[in-house]
């Protein structure tokens, strides 16, 4: 598509374009295409999928980060998604904003249904959330929410922080 952009990255939106093709939205018929590249150099495909009970849909943006942190990725590169407009909605850029870091880069690939033009616009995972919700790196969440409850702690019930906060 474009010569500026690296191998990595045509290769992530060539990914959610595929991916785009497989949606399962026979509901809204608004396929969305996503596709994450990993900071280890892999690349995660997704789309939405849709259900009769219309709020069990799941966007193609999580079904996509889901993917990488079930391959056990989950230091996020870069993020792609294609649709007629694409734009993440706002749960996605909450999910988008946890395995990711400033630098993480965003792909949003408008692909016009009926003559296949598209435009690419880059942008970030951070601006698209500013004021994110982040009890981790802000020192907001209690050091043991068990604690709230009364219980005793348990070692093995404690989840690993993602990767942006083990890095500092
Ligand atoms: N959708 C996505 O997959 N990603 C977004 O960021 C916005 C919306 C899907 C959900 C639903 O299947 C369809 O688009 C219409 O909302």
């Amino acid at each position: 598509m474009s010569a500026k952009r690296s191998k990595a990255v045509e290769r992530l939106i060539e990914t959610a374009l595929q991916a785009q093709k497989r949606a399962y939205c026979p509901y809204s018929r608004y396929p969305v295409g996503a596709a994450v590249l990993t900071e280890t150099g892999r690349v995660f495909a997704g789309c939405n999928v849709e259900n009769a009970s219309y709020g069990l849909a799941m966007c193609a943006e999580r079904v996509a980060i889901y993917h990488a942190i079930a391959g056990g990725h989950d230091a996020i590169k870069a993020v792609c998604v294609v649709g007629a407009a694409a734009r993440p909605c706002g749960a996605c850029r909450q999910v988008m904003f946890e395995f990711s870091s400033k630098d993480t880069a965003l792909y949003l690939v408008d692909l016009h249904p009926a003559t296949g033009r598209r435009s690419v616009l880059k942008t970030t995972v951070f601006k698209l959330l500013p004021m994110a919700f982040d009890p981790l790196a802000s020192g907001l969440l209690p050091k043991n929410p068990r604690n709230l409850l009364k219980r005793k702690p348990s070692r093995r019930g404690r989840r690993r922080p993602a990767a942006r906060h083990r890095r500092k």
